[in-house]
């Protein structure tokens, strides 16, 4: 039994030390918003924050997680209001069929708390997350707005 924090809420569940995280997230927990890509750490369909810091949860075993804020795309939003890159990706229409599109969020906010200001070169080193969809270009333009927010 492992105790996970969820989006601020704690949840005791029955799996094994090294169960990646992502699966916890979504069968134990029951939050499906953070996505299976590839599962080897590449495609960043999977990105948490582990405090604070972009995660990618099918290649983190939970219990290096354990006494830690687990912070899902279900959980950006605080009170109610959207955060601002899920504002600035609905201003500019980013998602496709939105598969890789909780990762991506999740990787521009904690970029966006890092570099608030970020360059293009920054967004080009930051921004490893795969959309098969091809919205790179919105992205782009969705997190300039959301550093100009
Ligand atoms: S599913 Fe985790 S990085 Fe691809
Ligand atoms: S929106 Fe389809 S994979 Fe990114």
């Amino acid at each position: 039994m492992v105790r996970l924090t969820v989006n601020g809420k704690a949840h005791d569940i029955d799996v094994e030390p090294n169960t990646p995280l992502l699966w916890a997230i979504r069968e134990n927990v029951g939050l499906t918003g953070t996505k299976y890509g590839c599962g080897v750490a590449q495609c960043g369909a999977c990105t948490v924050h582990v405090d604070g810091v972009a995660t990618r949860s099918c290649s983190f075993p939970v219990s290096d997680a354990v006494g830690k804020q687990i912070t899902t795309i279900e959980g950006l939003a605080q009170s109610g209001v959207l955060h601002k890159v899920q504002k600035a990706w609905l201003d500019h229409d980013v998602p496709q069929c939105g598969y890789c599109q909780s990762g991506q969020l999740m990787a521009a906010a904690e970029l966006l708390k890092n570099k608030p200001k970020p360059t293009d070169a920054d967004i080009n080193e930051y921004m490893t997350n795969i959309c098969r969809c091809g919205t790179f270009q919105q992205i782009r333009a969705a997190i300039h707005a959301a550093a100009n927010a």
